[in-house]
């Protein structure tokens, strides 16, 4: 090849690696400003769920067929995609009213549909604003302000014997039926799921 021809080539190759490399960088930086803005538009910072404290959930919750668990605040899906595995006629629905979260619980529920496995139904909206009468069993990893603002809603709204698990925080004005401890060897603040019957 005629070493000017080489050049181009090789110039045109190192200026298409660039311009990737501009582009990653820009998509990085787009995600992480969408990260910090849909965190200070929602009322709590998203604070993951570690997988250690999902199983005691699990066998605590004893879905059964016909059930419709909700996810109050659901950040990335993790605790419905997990307990989505099982093998179950249970409906799951998330709410989360932080657009990065549910976008990221939006691409793997996507994702799920494309591989074969269950979805779920992940809600872009404030739990305060939603209709919560439709679940059995509800969950949510929210400190005490939000739940103590949700608890006369909840009150009013939910179906009799509807249960509510609530992984760390407490109600300040609803006593638990039932204090469930765990080890979490990693995660000392969660290793209580305290529940609730309506
Ligand atoms: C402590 S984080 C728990 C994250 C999530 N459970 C997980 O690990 O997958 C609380 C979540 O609740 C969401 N949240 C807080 N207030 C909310 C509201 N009013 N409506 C909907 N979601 C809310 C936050 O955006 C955040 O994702």
């Amino acid at each position: 090849m005629p070493i000017r021809a080489w050049r181009f080539k090789s110039s045109s190759a190192h200026m298409f690696f660039e311009f990737i490399f501009l582009v990653i960088l820009i998509v990085t930086f787009l995600l992480l400003c969408l990260w910090v803005l849909s965190g200070y538009f929602s009322k709590s910072l998203f604070t993951e769920i570690p997988y250690s404290s999902l199983e005691p959930l699990r066998e605590e919750l004893q879905l059964k067929n016909g059930d419709i668990f909700c996810h109050l605040g659901c950040g990335d899906g993790r605790v419905l995609f997990y307990l989505s595995d099982q093998n179950l006629d249970v409906q799951y629905v998330g709410i989360e009213d932080n657009l990065f979260s549910y976008w990221v619980a939006s691409i793997h529920n996507k994702w799920n549909k494309v591989i074969g496995k269950k979805t779920i139904k992940i809600i872009y909206k404030n739990l305060m604003e939603k209709d919560l009468s439709f679940a059995t069993h509800i969950f949510s990893y929210l400190p005490p302000q939000i739940i103590d603002d949700i608890l006369p809603r909840l009150d009013e709204e939910l179906r009799p014997k509807t249960k509510l698990f609530s992984l760390s925080f407490k109600f300040t004005l609803k006593k638990p039926t039932k204090e469930i401890s765990f080890n979490n060897k990693n995660y000392k603040r969660l290793r209580k799921i305290f529940v609730y019957e309506f």
